[in-house]
């Protein structure tokens, strides 16, 4: 072979994350399915492919007896994904308690469930033993798969321990760490129990990664000011060990939305929705039904709109597209309640025997459904009261062709930050002012809409996510 035979080896890359890019369904006592798994982690490393990744997670399923874990670790293998197996208990203390009913609601500053603040905080010490205990099980596996020279990603609020674990079993692994929501002030963190075993667990990786500087400034802030370490303008140093902190704000692979436009299923699937809407302006949510995405805003929003513009009512209609997420969670499950409460009063009241006004669906559109209905949305609208990043607002913008509709968005969102220029910002605290946006956005003229959108549409980059990858 002559040196120009030679390629040069890919890097290996080790993406640890609690959720598997698919979850699994048990179709028998050793069959799975598996099914693209819902979520802006998922989508966003979607679009990583310069490095020969495999991923080790949860595959969001129990799987007690040990057939079934083989036959499951099998069928992931093809997917290129490792499992991670945690019992039932942990993941009820893991997942739903201390991830989803702690640590999610403080990063996006919607505090403490709200009836049972006591009962969470005796809860706190079990649940924290639980996530330390479920950070082990991930590291125990990362340590079996993991050959010299592979770079570890730790992923997101579930693995904060998960860097301390793996430079215990190696202090040569070169492990980073991104988060994939907001990062809170150093004063909601310090609230935490917890607070500096979780700071000092993540200061054990190299590089740790935003969305936005913000979220990396209040990071090193809370390090600053609870463990007493020094920022400096790479990082947080301790006793002599820099780790590098920095934002990797994340986007989409574009090009996926844009050809998936011109396949023939969609075209059809779009003829048929602007046939089904004809006479009327399509405005639409998509969101995993989570507390943080305020949903119940924007739905009050839309009937304070509906009020205020009689001549409107028979005229739009909003698509709340709402996939179910973390169901044993109480805070979710009463969400989920008080959403469908508010939609069936609202077209209760402005529906007609031909029409409603809101159709909202519990459930998962396909990707080549949800490009479809992004591209006969005329305003697409995101309410977030807390988001990392938010990713379903550079999706409709990738997805708007020829028709240039228009987007508002919460200032709320980490995209707020780079497609704040093209789109109609809104504090969805402020139904007044998201109901004007409404009727703006709806009676905007065709010129401004294309206007807005060539703005952000020149904004949309490739994942920079990448960029995090390439410096570790
Ligand atoms: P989060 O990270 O909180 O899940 P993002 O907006 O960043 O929020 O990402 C959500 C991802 O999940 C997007 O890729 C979006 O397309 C997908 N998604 C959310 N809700 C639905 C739904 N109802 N149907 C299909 N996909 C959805
Ligand atoms: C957000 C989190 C991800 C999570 C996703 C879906 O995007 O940052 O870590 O995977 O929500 O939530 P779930 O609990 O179903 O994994």
């Amino acid at each position: 072979a002559t040196r120009h035979d030679v390629r040069p080896l890919r890097q290996r890359l080790l993406v640890v994350a609690n959720r598997l890019p698919v979850s699994a369904v048990r179709r028998g006592e050793d069959a799975w399915s598996l099914e693209i798994s819902a979520g802006g982690l998922v989508t966003a490393l979607l679009g990583v492919n310069d490095f020969e990744a495999r991923w080790i997670g949860w595959a969001g399923v129990n799987v007690p007896d040990e057939v079934g874990q083989k036959a499951l670790t099998k069928a992931l293998a093809e997917k290129r994904c490792i499992p991670v197996f945690p019992d039932e208990e942990i993941v009820h203390q893991y997942y739903n308690g201390y991830c989803n009913n702690i640590l999610w609601p403080l990063f996006h500053y919607l505090g403490l469930p709200q009836e049972d603040r006591l009962a969470t905080t005796r809860s706190f010490q079990s649940q924290f033993a639980a996530y330390k205990k479920a950070n082990q099980m991930f590291a125990d596996v990362v340590n079996k798969h993991y050959e010299d020279g592979d770079v570890v990603w730790c992923h997101d609020y579930h693995l904060m321990f998960l860097p301390k674990c793996l430079k215990e079993y190696n202090s040569n692994m070169k492990v980073g760490w991104f988060l994939h929501t907001h990062f809170p002030s150093s004063e909601i963190h310090r609230t935490l129990p917890s607070r500096s075993e979780l700071l000092r667990s993540v200061l054990a990786a190299d590089l740790v990664g935003f969305h936005t500087y913000d979220y990396a400034r209040h990071f090193v802030s809370a390090c600053t000011r609870i463990l007493g370490l020094e920022g400096t303008p790479e990082g947080v140093e301790d006793q002599g060990k820099l780790t590098r902190v920095a934002a990797f704000p994340i986007g989409i692979d574009s090009e996926r939305f844009i050809s998936a436009l011109k396949l023939p299923k969609v075209q059809e699937h779009i003829k048929e929705l602007t046939e089904r809407f004809r006479g009327r302006k399509v405005m639409l949510g998509v969101d995993r039904l989570d507390m943080i995405k305020g949903i119940p805003h924007k739905i009050l929003a839309f009937e304070k709109f509906l009020e205020e513009n009689p001549l409107w009512r028979d005229k739009v209609v909003l698509l709340q597209i709402a996939v179910p997420t973390r169901t044993d969670v109480p805070e979710y499950q009463k969400l989920t309640s008080q959403v469908h409460e508010i939609v069936g009063r609202i077209n209760g009241r402005f529906g007609t025997l031909t029409a409603v006004p809101i159709h909202h669906l519990d459930r998962s559109l396909d990707f080549l459904g949800l490009c479809a209905l992004y591209a006969v949305t005329d305003v697409a609208i995101v309410t977030s009261l807390r988001d990392g990043m938010n990713l379903v607002s550079y999706e409709f913008v990738a997805c708007q062709d020829s028709k240039r509709g228009v987007l508002i968005l919460s200032e709320y969102a980490g995209a707020a930050q780079s497609l704040g220029a093209g789109a109609i910002l809104v504090n969805p605290w402020n139904i007044t002012e998201v109901a004007d946006s409404i009727r703006q956005a709806l009676t905007m003229s065709a010129e401004e809409e294309r206007n807005d959108t060539i703005i952000i549409l020149t904004m949309l980059q490739p994942t920079q996510l990448k960029n995090g990858q390439k410096c570790l």
